[in-house]
């Protein structure tokens, strides 16, 4: 049986947060304290390494770590050496820990995190590494993969008004925090909004909360920026498959997704962003782009969306049935395995795509741009900035006419690098190539007319006349080179590897 989230007790959360903050609970200090093997094991989910590096540390720092992180009993005395004001009994009030034997036992996960600027902590359900035994179906999920990929991928302007739909324990709002002056968060489970509001007041936030299904608890709002890691997993709807509230949101497919992005626009201020995690499928041998830019066609939304991974049924199938807790050797998983390949043979569905949207209505009247890609390498970290930088690329490219980005003198954007390659020998390079050093890390190859125009890109001449040049040089069609050359720099100007002449790195 699921326990409840911890309460809000303003006394006893003041006294936990000042024994926290004296143990030095925080990112750095955990890992430096692990070190760098048992921080990896825990990472992949082995806790052993961990247990080992804290067993006879024996400071409030390891003690915290191993009844929080590990799950494991810790005697009476070390604990309340670790909390020296809120105590056992404080401890006890809120709910974070039980009495087991002669010590005690966290009833939750509870662990700093931070970011480039911030630190928090954040409280959640104890994760199967902790508990050793698959998840309940209405588990409130803590930090992971997901959440932090998606805090990563959020462009952050300053906004009024700011909305974390499926907020869980609170993770991408603690975010928010930073950089709108209200935000808002939602959940359907009640639990999960509960360990919200504890995280909310242990890191001094104040939030609105509301309970609801997806976008009816919002009806009537707009908001400047919203964010969602949304139970994005496609699902069998079969007894042999449980329905974890986390991860699932009823429906057939990937539903649950194409609704959201369906319907987010009319929350959104004229300007506003919509940033989300998602899957998609892929049926039969279609391209991912025609299903979701189906999804966007008729929102009147920009969309940029970059698919990040494929898996084809079989890997999406051993994911998820492990994901709850299942081993596979179980008849459990097996069962699960079998529903999740019948599903999506049901549909024709041969893979899955995740991947990140981005979302924003246009200020004015003007067509939306829909740009679909797909980079699965190593991008920068965080990707918030060039997200925003390239969502404004983007948003100036789709207000501009050819004539006008032909009159801009671009330069090179800083992280830019040009590289060559030659046959043994050769005098000529058989490859020219730029490669971005940050963002999604392109690398862009460029014929003769390209090469010629990035090597001009240095602020000083306008495009169009630069191209005109180029088409003298090589005595070939000015009307072709200007063709070639504008949508080679359109490509580049919204990827970020060139940028006007004066500006950061955004028109
Ligand atoms: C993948 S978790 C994301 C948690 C957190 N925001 C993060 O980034 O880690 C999805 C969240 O959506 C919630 N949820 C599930 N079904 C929902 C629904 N129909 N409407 C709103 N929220 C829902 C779950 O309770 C869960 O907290």
């Amino acid at each position: 049986m699921s326990l409840p989230p911890p309460t809000t007790d303003a006394p006893l959360v003041a006294r936990l947060r000042a024994d926290l903050d004296q143990a030095a609970y925080t990112v750095e200090a955990v890992d430096q304290m692990l070190g760098p093997l048992a921080s990896a094991a825990l990472a992949r989910e082995q806790v052993l390494p961990a247990q080992r590096a804290t067993a006879d540390v024996g400071t409030p720092l390891a003690t915290l770590v191993r009844l929080f992180i590990l799950g494991d009993a810790v005697d009476a005395e070390d604990a309340s050496t670790a909390l020296p004001t809120l105590g056992i009994t404080g401890a006890q009030g809120l709910g974070l820990v039980r009495e087991q034997g002669p010590g005690v036992v966290a009833t939750c996960d509870l662990r700093p995190y931070a970011d480039d600027l911030h630190a928090w902590w954040v409280a959640s359900d104890l994760s199967e590494v902790a508990t050793r035994q698959p998840l309940h179906e209405n588990h409130v999920l803590g930090l992971g993969g997901a959440s932090t990929t998606l805090a990563s991928w959020t462009p952050r302007p300053h906004v009024d008004r700011a909305l974390d739909l499926g907020t869980g324990c609170g993770v991408q709002a603690l975010h928010l925090g930073a950089h709108a002056d209200h935000v808002t968060v939602t959940d359907i489970s009640e639990r999960a909004l509960g360990y919200a509001r504890f995280n909310a007041a242990l890191n001094d936030c104040e939030w609105s909360f509301a309970q609801g299904s997806m976008l009816d608890p919002i009806a009537g709002q707009r908001f400047g920026l919203i964010v969602s890691n949304p139970p994005f997993v496609i699902t069998p709807r079969t007894p042999d498959v449980p329905v974890f509230e986390y991860r699932d949101a009823g429906g057939s497919g990937d539903e649950a997704v194409s609704g959201l992005v369906r319907s987010i626009g009319e929350h959104l201020e004229p300007g506003g962003i919509a940033q989300f995690l998602g899957n998609w499928e892929v049926v039969g041998d279609s391209d991912w782009r025609d299903r979701v830019s189906g999804w966007v066609a008729s929102t009147g939304l920009d969309a940029w969306v970059v698919q990040r991974e494929v898996q084809d049924p079989a890997q999406y199938a051993e994911t998820w049935a492990r994901d709850g807790g299942h081993h596979s050797a179980t008849t459990e998983f097996a069962m699960m395995y079998a529903a999740w390949l019948d599903d999506f043979a049901s549909r024709g569905a041969t893979g899955v795509g995740f991947g990140v949207i981005t979302l924003q209505r246009p200020v004015g009247e003007r067509e939306p741009f829909i740009d679909l890609e797909e980079a699965q390498g190593p991008v920068a970290s965080p990707m918030g900035p060039s997200v925003l930088a390239g969502l404004r690329a983007r948003t100036w490219l789709a207000e501009h006419t050819d004539e006008e980005l032909l009159a801009v003198a671009w330069r090179c954007a800083d992280d830019v690098t040009e590289e060559r390659f030659s046959r043994p020998g050769a005098q000529d390079p058989a490859v020219i190539q730029l490669r971005q050093g940050g963002g999604l890390r392109r690398v862009v190859r460029l014929d003769t007319v390209g090469a010629a125009l990035v090597s001009i890109c240095d602020g000083t001449l306008a495009a169009g006349p630069a191209l005109d040049a180029i088409a003298e040089l090589l005595d070939e069609p000015a009307d072709g080179v200007r063709g070639k050359g504008l949508e080679l720099l359109r490509r580049l100007v919204a990827d970020g590897l060139v940028v006007p002449p004066s500006a950061g790195n955004s028109p």
